[in-house]
């Protein structure tokens, strides 16, 4: 990955500093995209889950943080959420398994406001109560886990796959996190916008489809064709829908 230019470096492409910095931020992120062929690296972005940053933005208008308040983004990829709340002035803690993702989150617009942790979110390297508000968009996510970690009257900040079968789905979800002693405070539905975005991804997946079968290989691009048109159809039958959710200790 090539090294930030120093402001006092002319840029070879003439681009102001404002412009070189949006030149590099975009190249690192295109580096990752090259080193990582899956669909939800290609088509999804820096803010990876449904929504995009308009879903970051509505958790934290409800997630009753404050400038100064610690923040755990779990499963952050690059931290779109974590550099957002950092640059509101909160102290953002990312985690995530994958290490390259860290690296270049931390080298990304914000980056270097955040702290860059590497981990798995059933097993979380922080001590009791050492957050204010915990996310997880669209990752892994451990109830139990995110809940020790967070201070009584914290938020858990949510942007999820949800069940709404007719066994139950969306009110068992809420009712889990309920038996945790969370109360739900904000819902927002978005399964139309993520059957859109699936059946989006889909039709890129096949428009483009000698541009992926060249990047994942040809039985590599039947495998993440499959589990897209499975995404859609599982959404188009009404088995699976997307929310978000902020849930407060009580
Ligand atoms: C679809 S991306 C979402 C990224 C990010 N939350 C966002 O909204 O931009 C899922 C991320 O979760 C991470 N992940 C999946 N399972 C995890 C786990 N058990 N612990 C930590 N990170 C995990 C993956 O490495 C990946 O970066």
């Amino acid at each position: 990955m090539p090294a930030a230019l120093p402001a006092s470096i002319p840029d070879p492409l003439g681009h102001t500093p404002a412009r070189r910095r949006i030149a590099l931020v975009s190249s690192v992120y295109d580096e990752l995209v090259e080193a990582y062929p899956a669909w939800w690296v290609d088509l999804l972005g820096e803010q990876n889950h449904v929504g995009g940053i308009e879903s970051t933005k509505w958790l934290f208008a409800r997630s009753g943080l404050h400038p100064g308040d610690r923040a755990l983004d779990a499963g952050a990829f690059v931290g779109g959420a974590a550099r957002f709340l950092a640059s509101e002035g909160v102290r953002a803690v990312a985690l995530d398994l994958g290490r390259d993702f860290l690296a270049a989150g931390h080298r990304m617009d914000g980056g270097a406001s955040v702290d860059w942790v590497a981990g798995l979110t059933q097993r979380l390297p922080f001590s009791e109560d050492a957050f204010r508000s915990a996310w997880c968009m669209d990752s892994y996510i451990a109830p139990r886990e995110l809940s020790r970690v967070l201070q009584p009257g914290g938020t858990i900040c949510l942007c999820c796959e949800v069940p709404v079968d007719s066994r139950g789905g969306v009110e068992a979800f809420i009712e889990e996190w309920r038996e945790l002693g969370f109360d739900l405070t904000a819902h927002k539905q978005l399964s139309l916008e993520a059957t859109q975005a699936w059946r989006a991804a889909e039709t890129e997946l096949v428009r483009r489809r000698p541009h992926f079968q060249e990047r994942y290989g040809q039985r590599g691009y039947i495998a993440q064709l499959d589990m897209v048109t499975d995404l859609v159809q599982a959404y188009e039958r009404g088995e699976l829908g997307h929310g978000l959710f902020v849930f407060t200790k009580g």
